[in-house]
C-alpha cells in the first residue's frame, strides 16, 4: 500500500473515491463536505436528508460533474462534542473499508474530513494515516486462493492536505507509516501459527530486521542461554523439541551510543500448551499469540531505527514453546533462574514470568535507565480489565504515568493495578525463594510481583497485554486477530522521552 500527502485541490484529485465528513446535529456543511459540496453544485445538499452524521454511517454518492474522482464517500463524525484521535482512527478505517468493500482501491482522505478540527493538522494527518494503513490490515498468507467475494487490495491512500500542507504534515505521514509497519510487523508474527512462527523464526526475524534497518542483533543459543544460568528459560524450554533462542536487539545513534538506555523486554512463548499444567483444549489455539509481547518489541525496535530515534534502545525477547514433553518441568519443582533466586513452580502454566525473570536480570547489565515489559502474562487480567485495556503495574510512578500520556495519545488504554506489599504474601514459597504462583485472587497483580523481584533497581513497569493483544471480535482499526498492541505505545512514549528526560 502506497501513501502520498498532497495539496491538490479536492475537485481536481484522481482518487477512486473522496471522503467527507459530517458530524451529527451539524446544520451546514463545512470543511471537505463543504467544498466538494460547491464544486458539484451540491451533490451533498441533495443526499443531505439521508445523512444524519452518526458515528461511522456511510452514504457513496456519485458525482457526474465539478469533480475529477467519480465518487464522494460521506461518513457520520458522530458528535462534534465526541469526537477524540481515536475516533479519527476509526473513521478512516471505516471509510477506506467501505471504499475497498466497493471494490475501489484508491481513496482520497482530505484533513478537512474533519471541519474545524483544532487538532494539529500534522496529528490529524498522521491519525488518519494509522487508521487507514491498520484498518486495511489482512493477514492472507496460507491462502491459496481468495475468499468468494473478496475485495481487490487496496493499493494507495491520499491525504490530502490542502491549504494546511506543510512539510511537517508530510513527515507526520511517512512516520505514521513508518509506526504502522511496525504494528503490522508485530500482527503478522502473532498471526502466523505456533508451527511457523518458532522461536529460531523469531530470531530470524529479528536478523532481517536488524540488517534492513541498522540495528545490532544478537542470538543466543541454549548453548548460551545455559552459559548464561538463564533457568527460567531452560526450565520452560525442557517440554519442547523445539530449541529456545534470547534475542538482543540495539538501537542507538552516534550520539546517544554510550548512553543508558530504555529496555524493552517481550515475553515470547511462541505456544503456551500449558506444559505438565496442561489448559483446557477450548480455544487452546489461541495459545500462538503467547509471544505478542516479543512481537510488539519487535515491531517497536524496527520503528524505533528506521524513524532514527535519539535514544538508546534495547530490546530483549526470551523466546521458547510451553509444551508437556517427557523431559518437561513438572509442579513442585525448583530452578533457580538467572537472578540466583529459587523458583519453586506450582504450576508449569505459570511459564511466563519464569522467562521475564531471565529477562528482568539480564537487563541490568545495561545500568538501564528504564525498564518495560510487556506479557500476555495473565487471564485474570482478561477478568479484571476485558479485551480494550491493559494493565499497568511497577515501581516508578513518573515511568507509569509516562506510558498512560502516551497511551492516551495512542488510544492503546492501559490502566494501573497495584503492588502492595500484602500481595507478596502469597507467593511466598515454604522452601524456595518465591513461587510461581500467588493462589486465586489478584493473579495479575501477584504475577507483577513475582517479576518485581527480579526488576532491579532502575525504574521498572510492566504490561499485561493478555485482554488487548488478540481480538476475538474486530476492533475499530484492526480486524479480528491480533492487534499489534503495544508498539504504538512504546514509540509514542520513546519520541517523547527526551522532551520529559533531557
Ligand atoms: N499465557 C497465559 C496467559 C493468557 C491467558 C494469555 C489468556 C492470553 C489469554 C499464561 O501463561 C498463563 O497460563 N497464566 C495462567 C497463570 C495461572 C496459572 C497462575 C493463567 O492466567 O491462568
Ligand atoms: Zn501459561
Ligand atoms: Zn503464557
Amino acid at each position: 500500500m502506497k501513501v502520498r500527502t498532497v495539496n491538490t485541490a479536492l475537485d481536481k484529485l484522481k482518487e477512486d473515491v473522496i471522503v467527507a465528513g459530517i458530524f451529527e446535529g451539524q446544520k451546514k456543511l463545512a470543511g471537505a463536505a463543504a467544498e466538494i459540496d460547491r464544486a458539484t453544485s451540491g451533490l451533498i445538499s441533495a443526499a443531505r436528508a439521508d445523512i444524519t452524521g452518526r458515528l461511522n454511517q456511510t452514504c457513496m454518492l456519485y458525482a457526474s460533474k465539478g469533480l475529477a474522482s467519480k465518487r464522494v464517500l460521506v461518513i457520520g463524525l458522530g458528535r462534534e462534542k465526541d469526537l477524540t484521535l481515536d475516533r479519527i482512527r476509526g473513521i478512516a478505517a471505516r471509510a477506506v473499508k467501505c471504499a475497498r468493500e466497493a471494490g475501489l482501491t484508491s481513496a482520497a482522505l482530505p484533513l478537512q474530513l474533519i471541519p474545524g478540527s483544532s487538532c494539529e493538522p500534522a496529528l490529524r494527518a498522521a491519525v488518519l494515516c494509522e487508521g487507514a494503513l491498520l484498518g486495511l490490515y489482512t493477514f492472507r498468507q496460507y491462502k491459496t486462493a481468495p475468499d468468494n467475494g473478496e475485495a481487490a487490495e487496496f493499493k494507495q491512500i491520499t491525504i490530502c492536505a490542502g491549504r494546511e500542507h506543510s512539510p511537517s504534515v508530510a513527515a507526520a505521514v511517512r512516520d505514521a507509516e513508518t509506526v504502522c509497519d511496525g504494528v503490522c510487523l508485530a500482527r503478522d508474527l502473532v498471526n502466523h501459527p505456533g508451527n511457523t512462527a518458532t522461536p529460531t523464526y523469531l530470531a530470524d526475524t529479528a536478523r532481517r530486521i536488524a540488517k534492513t534497518c541498522g540495528l545490532a542483533c544478537s542470538v543466543f543459543d541454549e548453548q548460551k542461554i545455559k552459559r548464561l544460568a538463564m533457568g527460567g528459560l531452560l526450565a520452560v524450554a525442557k517440554g519442547s523439541h523445539e530449541p529456545a533462542r534470547f534475542i538482543v536487539l540495539e538501537h542507538t545513534t552516534p550520539k546517544t551510543a554510550h548512553n543508558a538506555p530504555v529496555v524493552l523486554i517481550g515475553k515470547a512463548i511462541t505456544f503456551d500448551s500449558g506444559g505438565i499444567s496442561i489448559k483446557p483444549a477450548a480455544n487452546m489455539e489461541e495459545m500462538k499469540t503467547d509471544m505478542s509481547g516479543g512481537a510488539a518489541v519487535l515491531g517497536a525496535l524496527q520503528a524505533c531505527a528506521q524513524l532514527k530515534l535519539p535514544l538508546r534502545v534495547i530490546g530483549l525477547i526470551p523466546a521458547t514453546e510451553n509444551l508437556p514433553g517427557g523431559s518437561a518441568l513438572k509442579p513442585g519443582d525448583i530452578v533457580t533462574s538467572m537472578a540466583g533466586k529459587t523458583i519453586e513452580i506450582i504450576t508449569t502454566d505459570a511459564e511466563g514470568r519464569l522467562i521475564l525473570a531471565d529477562a528482568l536480570q539480564y537487563a541490568q547489565r545495561y545500568k538501564p535507565q528504564a525498564v518495560i515489559d510487556l506479557a500476555t502474562l495473565t487471564g485474570a487480567c482478561i477478568i479484571a480489565l476485558g479485551n480494550d485495556v491493559s494493565a499497568v503495574m511497577g515501581t516508578s510512578e513518573p515511568l507509569i504515568e509516562r506510558l498512560r500520556a502516551a497511551a492516551e495519545q495512542t488510544g492503546e488504554k492501559i490502566w494501573p493495578l497495584p503492588l502492595y506489599a500484602e500481595y507478596d504474601e502469597q507467593i511466598k514459597s515454604d522452601i524456595a525463594d518465591v513461587k510461581n504462583v500467588g493462589g486465586k485472587g489478584a493473579g495479575s497483580i501477584t504475577a507483577g510481583c513475582f517479576l518485581k523481584k527480579f526488576a532491579g533497581t532502575a525504574p521498572w513497569a510492566h504490561l499485561d497485554i493478555a485482554g488487548t493483544a488478540w481480538a476475538q471480535q474486530p476492533k475499530p482499526y484492526a480486524p479480528k486477530g491480533a492487534t499489534g498492541v503495544g508498539v504504538r505505545l512504546l514509540v509514542e512514549l520513546l519520541r517523547k522521552w527526551q522532551q520529559l528526560k533531557p
